[in-house]
């Protein structure tokens, strides 16, 4: 295991691993014991089709479900990708679901249609270990995220005041990755509350550059719990 580095640190220096390598599941019953576990799980031979993981996911978690969106397709340079394609700059660490807002998911599911040529590695990372690891790497950062409001309202979008970890009407911590992120209009101090948001994006770097990662192969569908 990694150490963890002293308070205040920045650049791309290793932190501690709170990278998730998921266990694939032998029958669905398995794949909801390992999430509940693990907070991930794959299942394999899943077909390509959004149906094929709709079904896939109605089987596993049965009478919970609640609602099922719509898919969105992620592929190089394509749909839901913010690279162009033949880039080989790998996405930041980030949580899905922002756009949901309070109604965050409870779980993700994310589908591998196609296998990559070269790379296309993958890294989960627990969000609770990475925080656990943040109060003793940078208590500054860490008071700041789970308690400074900051504006991250994107542009003709409903007003999002929030800090950047929040607890979910479930009671579940959602760590917030925002493609927009500003001092509140409010703010005393914005000079220093845009240098800890900086700081908080380094530091996301250095968790995802730290954490061990793993391949899927086509037709493993990753279940996770949400942000
Ligand atoms: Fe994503």
């Amino acid at each position: 295991m990694m150490p963890i580095l002293a308070n205040g640190t920045t650049g791309s220096e290793p932190v501690v691993d709170c990278g998730v390598v998921p266990m694939y599941a032998e029958s669905p019953a398995d794949a909801l014991s390992l999430v509940g576990a693990d907070g991930a799980a794959i299942v394999s031979g899943v077909g390509p089709s959004e149906e094929d993981a709709r079904s896939v996911t109605r089987t596993i978690f049965g009478s919970m479900v609640l609602a099922l969106p719509e898919a969105a397709a992620v592929f190089e340079g394509g749909e839901k990708d913010t690279h162009p394609y033949g880039s080989d700059q790998p996405l930041p660490l980030h949580s899905d679901g922002f756009a949901y807002g309070l109604l965050a998911p409870d779980y993700f599911l994310l589908s591998c249609v196609r296998d990559g040529d070269t790379g296309g590695e993958s890294v989960l990372v627990d969000g609770y270990a990475m925080l656990n690891a943040l109060s003793e790497l940078d208590p500054e950062l860490h008071h700041f995220a789970l308690n400074v409001a900051i504006d991250q309202t994107e542009p003709g979008m409903h007003p999002c005041i929030a800090p950047l970890v929040s607890t979910s009407s479930a009671g579940r911590m959602a760590i917030r990755t925002p493609i927009y992120c500003e001092p509140s209009p409010e703010s005393t101090n914005p000079d220093g509350e845009r240098a800890l948001i900086a700081r908080w994006f380094e530091t996301l770097e250095r968790f995802r550059q730290s954490a061990t990662r793993f391949r899927m192969n086509v037709g493993d569908l990753i279940v996770g719990v949400g942000t």
